[in-house]
């Protein structure tokens, strides 16, 4: 399929959903989790985004959480956030993202589920009580206005299972689409690598936006930027 084509198949389809990584927010500046210059590269993910981590050295993970916040703070979102959000608010859509920085939102999206949890959360360890939160330093840990109990990142940890909301409703929301848009990821975090595959059908057309392309089955790979294929694509 040309690209030409892909952009008739969008213009014909009657609901258009975006699959997105982390490669969507490169081009804000914020680091991918694999490959070169990846956030994991500095960092040994079990020392920090595990449940473990966690419990052995709270003050530690939520310092690493804080400076993401205030990363992503800095951060705007770019012209492929725009055009998605933008392509949505004039047609049926939705995104469901692994992303935790909220940029999808932040660019004026109106439907976005959030398959790993949320850099903006918090959620008590002991009641399960979840609030907004952007901070970007804790002097003390912050602890549950309502039963005292530790509070911990709202985002999802390896090892752990996906919310089972978002996880609900992600396969219900691929499952209208009739044109996929995968957009930058490497698609090796399970389950949410599986989900185009196991929720399209034969006739969903799949798109993938990547510089490094890495989801089999889409009939077109753009092998450029979110930044700069997405606008082609949708405007
Ligand atoms: P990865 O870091 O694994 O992959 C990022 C992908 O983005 C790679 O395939 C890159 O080629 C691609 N990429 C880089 N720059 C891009 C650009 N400008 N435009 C488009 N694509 C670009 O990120 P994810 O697949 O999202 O989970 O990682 C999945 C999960 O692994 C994350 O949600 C996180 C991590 O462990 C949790 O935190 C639970």
């Amino acid at each position: 399929m040309s690209l030409e084509q892909a952009r008739e198949a969008i213009a014909e389809a009657s609901y258009v959903a975006f699959f997105t990584g982390a490669g969507m927010s490169t081009e804000s500046g914020i680091p991918t989790f694999r490959g070169s210059g990846g956030l994991w590269e500095g960092f040994r993910p079990e020392e920090l985004a595990t449940p473990g981590a966690f419990a052995s050295s709270p003050r530690r993970v939520w310092d690493w959480y804080c400076w993401r916040r205030q990363k992503v703070a800095e951060a705007v979102p770019h012209a492929g956030h725009l055009a998605v959000a933008d392509y949505l608010e004039r047609h049926p859509g939705g995104v469901v993202t692994q992303n935790v920085d909220g940029l999808h939102q932040r660019s004026g999206c109106p439907e976005v589920i959030e398959l790993h949890g949320s850099l903006w959360r918090r959620r008590c360890q002991v009641c399960d009580l979840e609030e907004p939160d952007d901070s970007t330093e804790y002097p003390e840990l912050p602890v549950c206005s309502s039963c005292g109990g530790s509070f911990r990142p709202g985002v999802v940890w390896f090892g752990e299972s996906l919310p089972p909301g978002p996880w609900g409703q992600a396969p219900k929301l691929l499952q209208r689409a009739d044109v996929i848009i995968v957009v930058g990821t490497s698609a090796v975090v399970e389950p949410a690598a599986s989900l185009v595959g196991w929720s399209r059908s034969e006739a969903t057309t799949v798109i993938e936006v990547n510089p490094d392309p890495a989801h089999g089955g889409a009939v077109l790979q753009i092998a450029q930027g979110a930044g700069e294929a997405l606008p082609r694509l949708l405007l």
